[in-house]
């Protein structure tokens, strides 16, 4: 920090900057990190870092910086872990820390803290699972309904028809009658069709897979497109709402390449490698570029298969040119997903 020109943009980073000696104790703050914390600087400047971390982490936020020190590296902080801090006051908020090992003025071993508050992305994140857990509710209802109310009473229908055609001899009547039976028929797979959409039966019943092989059944006669599945029963290391989740990446990659490839086939991949669930989707059809969607400001369906990842912990890849077909690849850490699989 000798340079004005250092100085100027140490003041004026929009990260909260700590540096912090081997004792832990706060040697400078930048004018971000005393308006996140709320101290003025000669109140943070001497004061022990643990202080800044809520009291419930304070043992072992001890343990942690003796351990970073001893293998100080830039890396962030607590990975996988849900970070918080405290203001004056005792407020709390959840942050995001990342530390490097820094030099001190006599060349002491210390340690540069970047802390950034991520309340706002914390509140947007929560709001977006709520909508998602919201959406899967309601797909649950309408489908139950839809299987219970109206696929029933279709089926009512077609008992009474039949009692009906009993009773009649004119072969005229009798296949118009067959006609309607039929287009009834026609009408009550249709709704059942839909209700699985909605909530397919098979992935509480009989698993991921055989779930993934109907919806294959219903791309190959409905729309024409064949795919191949290769899926490995990851189900027992999710809840079920995590299984619904990693069901539901799959289900909207799938629809993409129905709705955008514009070629007949697809391939489902699904693995467990080194603590993770790896899973691909790939088309060899029209591709795109995928950067080009954050500018032109589409894709939600995208948007939702990396939401619904986060939410086990994992992330989603699109790898796609024009002309070179679309791979989809996500990943989901088994032991966090575990954990965090609850909609
Ligand atoms: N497999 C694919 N092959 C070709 N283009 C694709 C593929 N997947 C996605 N795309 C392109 O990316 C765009 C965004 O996809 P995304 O699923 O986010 O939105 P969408 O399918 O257009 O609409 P929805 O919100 O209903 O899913 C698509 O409009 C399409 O141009
Ligand atoms: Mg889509």
């Amino acid at each position: 920090m000798t340079s004005p020109n250092d100085q100027a943009i140490f003041e004026s980073s929009p990260d909260g900057i700590l540096l912090v000696d081997a004792s832990g104790v706060i040697r400078r703050a930048n004018a971000m990190a005393q308006k996140l914390f709320g101290y003025p600087a000669e109140a943070l400047h001497g004061m022990a870092v643990e202080q800044l971390v809520p009291p419930s982490a304070r043992g072992a936020h001890d343990e942690h910086r003796a351990r970073y020190q001893r293998a100080a590296a830039v890396r962030p902080m607590g990975i996988g872990m849900e970070l918080r801090a405290v203001r004056q006051g005792g407020v709390e908020f959840p942050v995001e820390i990342s530390l490097a090992p820094f030099e001190g003025p006599e060349g002491q071993d210390w340690t540069v803290a970047t802390v950034r508050d991520i309340s706002l992305h914390k509140r947007l994140r929560d709001f977006g699972a709520g909508a998602l857990r919201a959406s899967e509710d309601e797909r649950a209802r309408i489908a139950r309904d839809l299987h219970d109310d109206t696929a029933q009473r279709l089926a009512t229908v077609l008992v009474r028809l039949k009692l009906l055609e009993k009773d009649i001899d004119d072969p005229d009547t009798l296949q118009r009658l067959d006609d309607i039976r039929q287009a009834i028929t026609d009408t009550a797979d249709g709704v059942r069709r839909i209700a699985r959409g909605l909530r397919p039966p098979e992935l509480e019943d009989t698993g991921l897979e055989s779930a993934l092989r109907s919806h294959a059944r219903l791309l190959r006669e409905g729309r024409g497109v064949d795919v191949l599945l290769d899926v490995e029963p990851v189900d027992r290391l999710l809840t079920p709402d995590g299984t619904l989740i990693l069901y539901r990446i799959v289900q909207e990659a799938l629809n993409n390449v129905v709705r955008h490839a514009g070629v007949p086939q697809a391939r489902v991949r699904i693995r467990v490698e080194e603590e993770q669930i790896i899973g691909l989707v790939e088309d060899q059809g029209t591709g795109f570029f995928p950067q080009h969607l954050a500018l032109q400001g589409r894709g939600l369906g995208l948007l939702g298969m990396q939401e619904r990842a986060v939410m086990l912990g994992g992330d989603v890849r699109v790898e796609s040119l024009p002309g070179q077909g679309t791979r989809v690849r996500f990943r989901i850490p088994v032991e966090i997903a575990e954990e965090l699989g609850r909609v």
